[in-house]
């Protein structure tokens, strides 16, 4: 059936995606201005106006990662505060709520990790996406997203040899998302469990390999890979 659907966010990484895909669902993409996810009034506003069926919240704080140990009250704001407002106007809406959440949740130290593990998030980043998880965890018409993905082509000149992780390009992530509308819950998502730096040659020969120091203060978990299975039963994801 065709829905409306609300994407907060829009105008991110991400969300630049999602308006590429060819959908029979009506999709809308706010502007920060009319939609703001820390004034609630213009979500309501907002909502009254597209009378959406579903709202996939993207919108928030994600990198640069480092900010997020220095400027905590954007991560607070945007991440937590910013997605318990999602929550609740989605709430007093009846509307389904889809959140993108991380990977990063998990400890990222022994890998393969499924959607009931344990969770240690790894950097501040992480702990305001989980504070985000909490607010939405509360209200059952919602799906948790945890997601492993990154920008095609790769955007970096040298990738990790020694870490490890479950990335997926943002482009499959979209067309994924379509497939899981209807379900709710938390679900992984993310591709090939396998280090950075075999998934980033696949599609950039050029690309260098470069070693994450042990010693050192660690910028990435050391295997942050997911589990897939309860994804792979809904969507055949291929490596
Ligand atoms: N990128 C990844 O690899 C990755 C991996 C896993 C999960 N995620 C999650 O996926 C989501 C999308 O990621 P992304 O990389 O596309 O993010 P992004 O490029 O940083 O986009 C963030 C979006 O949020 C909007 N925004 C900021 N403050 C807002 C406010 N007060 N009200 C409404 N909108 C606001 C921004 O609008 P302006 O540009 O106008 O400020 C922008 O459109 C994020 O929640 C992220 O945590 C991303």
């Amino acid at each position: 059936m065709k829905k409306n659907i609300v994407v907060t966010g829009g105008t991110g990484r991400f969300g630049n995606h999602l308006k590429s895909i060819s959908t029979k669902h009506k999709l809308f993409f706010p502007t920060k201005n009319q939609f703001n996810i820390l004034n609630f009034n213009s979500m309501l506003k907002y909502f009254n106006k597209t009378k959406p069926d579903i709202v996939i919240h993207l919108a928030g704080f994600s990198r640069p990662m480092e900010l997020h140990e220095k400027d905590i009250n954007k991560s607070i704001n945007l991440n937590i505060i910013g997605t318990a407002n999602v929550t609740m106007a989605c709430s007093q809406k009846n509307i389904k709520l889809i959140y993108f959440s991380t990977n990063y949740v998990y400890p990222g130290i022994n890998g393969n990790y499924n959607e009931d593990d344990p969770l240690k998030p790894f950097n501040n980043y992480a702990w305001s996406k989980l504070g985000g998880e909490c607010s939405v965890k509360l209200y059952k018409n919602s799906l948790i997203l945890r997601v492993c993905m990154t920008e095609k082509p790769f955007i970096h000149k040298k990738a990790f040899a020694n870490v490890k992780t479950s990335f997926m390009y943002h482009d499959e992530v979209a067309k994924i998302l379509f497939k899981l509308l209807n379900k709710q819950g938390i679900i992984n998502i993310g591709g090939k469990a396998q280090y950075i730096y075999n998934f980033a040659k696949k599609e950039n020969k050029k690309v260098k390999k470069i070693y994450q120091n042990k010693n050192m203060k660690i910028k990435v978990p050391f295997d942050s890979t997911i589990n897939i299975k309860k994804l792979q039963k809904i969507v055949k994801v291929k490596f």
